[in-house]
């Protein structure tokens, strides 16, 4: 199997312990990952889980030594052939929307040269939001490619559109991608 440089960006949702079995799954496949977590990420998984799914430093801050003065966003959006935001927030959707480039996920976004899925995960008034919805379709128009919430209990306590992609799917979409990638390239 041909493996790949995924770098997985992962953003404060409750959604964001099940990252953790689709970086378990794409480092198995023998994938390279590099994790990227936001700060509010960081307040419901820690770094550690992901250092030891992916066997690579995680990235928690663009001003992280090691990170910043390689530097290391540069060489690591070179390198990287799929971006895969999961779970991606409304707040993060909003910032690849508008450029905004805060943190290193985001700055990360504007660097690739890489496709970028996006699998949101978010309460189904934020998902339905009409700001939410016109950040969505300007993400779209980028070329973003979207792996879309589905319908499912909530933490909210309601059966509704806004849980994040079963992990299995989201690992086939970001393959799919990578496989459509390759062979546009030949
Ligand atoms: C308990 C809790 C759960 C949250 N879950 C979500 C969520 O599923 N989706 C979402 O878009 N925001 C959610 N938020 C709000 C985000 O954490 C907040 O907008 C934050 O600024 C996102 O930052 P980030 O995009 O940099 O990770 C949640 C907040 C809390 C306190």
């Amino acid at each position: 199997m041909t493996t790949h440089t995924i770098i997985v960006g992962v953003t404060g949702s409750i959604a964001a312990f099940k990252a953790a079995d689709v970086v378990s799954h794409l480092a198995r496949r023998g994938h390279e990952v590099v994790v990227v977590m936001t700060e509010s990420a960081q307040k419901f998984v820690g770094p550690i889980t992901f250092e030891t799914l992916s066997h690579q430093k995680v990235v928690t801050s663009l001003f992280d030594l090691e990170y910043a003065t390689f530097p290391r966003h540069t060489a690591l959006a070179d390198r990287a052939e799929l971006l895969l935001v999961a779970p991606a927030t409304a707040n993060i959707l909003a910032k690849f929307a508008h450029g905004i480039a805060d943190d290193a996920l985001s700055t990360l976004a504007i660097s690739v040269r890489c496709p970028i899925l996006a699998a949101p995960a978010m309460n189904p008034h934020m998902w339905r939001n009409r700001v939410v919805r016109a950040n969505v379709a300007r993400c779209k128009e980028f070329g973003i490619k979207f792996l879309d919430p589905v319908k499912g209990p909530l933490a909210c306590g309601i059966v509704e559109e806004g849980r994040l992609a079963v992990p299995d799917d989201i690992v086939e979409a970001a393959e799919a991608e990578l496989r459509r990638m390759r062979r546009a390239r030949n």
